[in-house]
């Protein structure tokens, strides 16, 4: 088969990792990939997001597949671009479309989907410009912390939790009226806040089946103890301890499957990846988000846990025969800590030198934002690299990626060392 993967993050690094593993792989392209995904096939220069690039490279590089990495290219329709092309249609998307998409574009769409459904989630309401005096009534009937979600895709910055009522208001209104999120913020979903343990769910589907994949557990904030502001995600175990037993099954019974019966009833055929983000509020799950695509960094932990050909699967998914197809993983655990650049999530610098990739021998190191300058290496992002190790347990996993992650070292490199602290 020959691939085409989209994107450039260590979502992207792992399944290229993975695909090159594949027994029934010929060539395998990244648009655009970073410095680690071309150990793994050959880098493009295409933006994911430019549909007619795409198309010509898909058409002249003969690609039996296309797999998305990332949820823009998902949420502005590019599966529903190949469908509506005479020539591109015979060619599978791994990836939902635009339709489907708006589970992780449209918080609003999500929130009235899993209503529909009889899906567990926080209550809710959501406001416009238009109702914005409505919106502070509700601010005003709720308890703190006030949960405001811009409607839209923004850039992971959209959520905002709230003590004050006083600075909810006034965030609602510099959302709905200032367009603070620009078009994204046209909607605020503002919602009950949930006390709980996080965890990341993930799902392949071929618009008929699905099958689940290992769950995991992301740490989201910059510091230490989950404090400070939220990232992309600093490091990840897979498995999850607290995931099994009648919580696990109220995951599959109460979650999974009324989302898939509830897209089925909906008519909407989702094909690709869906992962559920999910709150555990003493033994129950709610969901706090859908999104179209795999997670990042638990990508880095459940990609390493797969013990199965992915393109086999993604044969499956492109010809509605997932449920024919053999999914098995590996037994041990998967640990990853992502290594930034000084300053991130806030301002940080890029091109620094990165030193001692060549040293590490029983880890696999992940590039998240990273470009080639010759056969030099530099830091091209706030995430940089995330250090994935195997381990008997996630203690075992965590010792090695934080063994290894000290050979690794550029110029004010920053990494948390408590990645796993609430589950070990
Ligand atoms: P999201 O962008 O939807 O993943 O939200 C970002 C983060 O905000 C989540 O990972 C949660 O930690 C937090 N969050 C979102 N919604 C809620 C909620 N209803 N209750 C508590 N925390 C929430
Ligand atoms: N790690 C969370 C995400 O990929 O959205």
């Amino acid at each position: 088969m020959n691939v085409l993967l989209l994107g450039a993050g260590a979502r992207e690094h792992a399944l290229a990792w993975k695909i090159s593993q594949s027994s029934i792989l010929d060539a395998l392209y990244i648009a655009p990939g970073n410095a680690g995904t071309r150990q793994h096939g050959k880098n493009v220069n295409i933006s994911p997001t430019d549909f007619d690039a795409v198309k010509e490279f898909v058409i002249d590089k003969k690609i039996d597949v296309v797999v998305v990495g990332p949820e823009e290219p998902l949420v502005r329709g590019i599966h529903d671009y190949f469908i509506a092309d005479e020539i591109l249609s015979k060619v599978p998307v791994i990836g939902p479309t635009k339709e489907a998409a708006q589970l992780e574009g449209s918080k609003s769409f999500a929130k009235a989907f899993m209503g529909r459904h009889n899906i567990p989630t926080a209550k809710y309401n959501v406001f416009n410009k238009d109702t914005i005096e409505n919106g502070c009534s509700f601010l005003e009937s709720m308890k703190p912390p006030y949960v405001l979600k811009a409607d839209g895709l923004a850039a992971g910055k959209g959520v905002l939790i709230i003590d004050s009522l006083a600075e909810a208001k006034r965030e609602l209104i510099e959302i709905l009226s200032d367009d603070k999120f620009g078009s994204a913020g046209s909607k605020v979903v503002i919602e009950e806040f949930l006390d709980g343990i996080e965890l990341s769910v993930f799902v392949i589907c071929d618009g008929d089946s699905y099958k689940m994949l290992p769950e995991a557990k992301d740490y989201k904030r910059i510091g230490e103890g989950d404090t400070g502001l939220n990232t992309g995600g600093m490091g990840a175990v897979s498995p999850v301890p607290f995931a099994k037993g009648t919580f696990y099954d109220k995951v599959i019974n109460q979650v999974v499957v009324p989302t898939i019966k509830g897209l089925k009833k909906d008519g909407i055929s989702y094909k690709g990846f869906l992962f559920f983000g999910l709150i555990k509020v003493k033994d129950d799950p709610y969901v706090i988000e859908y999104n179209c695509r795999l997670g990042d960094p638990e990508s880095e932990v459940v990609i390493p846990r797969l013990k199965s050909d992915i393109l086999d699967l993604f044969e499956g998914v492109g010809t509605n025969t997932l449920s024919e197809r053999d999914i098995q993983f590996f037994d041990k655990s998967a640990a990853t800590v992502m290594m930034v650049s000084g300053g991130y999530p806030k301002k940080y610098q890029k091109g620094k030198q990165i030193y001692g990739l060549n040293t590490i021998a029983d880890s696999i190191v992940f590039h998240a934002g990273t470009s080639a300058d010759g056969p030099s290496i530099k830091t091209e992002g706030g995430r940089v690299l995330a250090v994935t190790s195997y381990g008997r347990n996630i203690e075992k996993a965590l010792q090695k990626s934080y063994e290894n992650i000290k050979k690794i070292s550029f110029d004010n490199a920053f990494y948390r060392n408590d990645i796993g602290h609430d589950v070990l």
